[in-house]
């Protein structure tokens, strides 16, 4: 499998502040490849190094096979970038951005298809400054697939969506990689991640805390399934800890939440309650996913 993207012990500081430290990752042709983290984590910076935005401290960097911080116009011939913080002149109209974008290419998107593509038809003599969060979102994601890229990133893809944009841009974006494309992209959804990247990885303070496929990262770390249903005030949990599935229960309220393992998790869990009597309600089993991972290896704790 060719890479469009190769890095290796990317370093980036600002001044004390080491925001990327010492990361090497590839990104494969035609592969959507998510990065992950909270908060000032790096992956800002790390994609804008990627894309020659920004002057690695140390370490290698190739997109396309170019060096993106000495070849700056070749690879932003090639490649497609939505900044997680951009603006326009206020007057311009979103078509005439769009157009205005295509001239620097040799070969432009058309700019029907775009608006067409983006769901912004009914806003194309709309001035920028008075579109809707979300309509601004969607004109960036067009101005940066505008010159048909090759490698396209997108920082922060749905932030301040509505879910109907939301979904209608993962299958956008699975379009996008359909017609030959690398994505790269940045989310603080991990549904997002976990329904639309083949690959994530987990950034934390500047590292690497784990790359894979969300399935392999979902199952490689042993996370308990849960059980969560209803117990009537009065009625007690506790004497399900004896099972060897359950390893925690939670009781609060009228509220049970019972952590577990294996494949007879559940149905050991159900059995027991019928034989002790227990009238539980509304019971339904909750899968490990990606937001799980994503808890355990970076904490819970608010950053910065
Ligand atoms: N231009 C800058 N000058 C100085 N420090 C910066 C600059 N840009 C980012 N930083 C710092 O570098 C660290 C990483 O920031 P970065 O923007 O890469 O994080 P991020 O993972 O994209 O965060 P977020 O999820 O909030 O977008 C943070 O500590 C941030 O304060
Ligand atoms: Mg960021």
């Amino acid at each position: 499998m060719v890479s469009s993207i190769e890095v290796r012990d990317l370093r980036r500081t600002y001044g004390d502040v080491i925001a990327v430290d010492g990361i090497s990752f590839d990104v494969k042709e035609g592969e959507i490849f998510g990065l992950v983290g909270p908060n000032g984590a790096g992956k800002t910076t790390a994609v804008e190094c990627v894309e020659g935005l920004r002057r690695p401290t140390s370490g290698r960097v190739r997109l396309l096979g170019l060096d993106p911080s000495r070849e700056r116009l070749r690879v932003a011939e090639r490649i497609g970038v939505q900044l997680q913080e951009s603006a326009l002149p206020p007057r311009l109209h979103v078509a005439e951005a769009l157009a205005l974008f295509g001239s620097f290419y040799r070969r432009p998107n058309n700019v029907d298809d775009l608006l067409d593509l983006l769901g912004l038809n009914e806003k194309r003599s709309a001035p920028f400054a008075k579109l809707s969060g979300g309509q601004k979102q969607r004109l960036f994601i067009a101005l940066a697939l505008v010159n048909r890229p090759e490698v396209v990133f997108f920082d922060e893809l749905t932030t301040g969506l509505d879910p109907q944009a939301r979904r209608s841009m993962w299958d956008l974006v699975r379009s996008i990689r359909d017609l030959g494309c690398t994505v790269v992209l940045t989310t603080h959804y991990m549904e997002e991640a976990e329904r639309l990247c083949d690959r994530v990885m987990i950034v934390d303070r500047g590292r690497i805390v784990a790359l894979d496929t969300p399935e392999a990262l979902i199952g490689s770390l042993n996370i308990n399934r849960r059980i969560v249903f209803g117990l009537p005030e009065g009625q007690d949990a506790a004497s399900l800890a004896g099972l060897p599935t359950v390893s925690r229960i939670e009781q609060s309220d009228e509220r049970v939440i019972v952590y577990g393992h294996g494949n007879h998790f559940a149905g050991s869990v159900v059995n027991a309650m019928e034989d002790a009597g227990l009238p539980f309600t509304d019971l339904r089993t909750e899968q490990p996913n990606l937001e799980d991972v994503f808890l355990l290896l970076t904490g819970r704790e608010m950053r910065e």
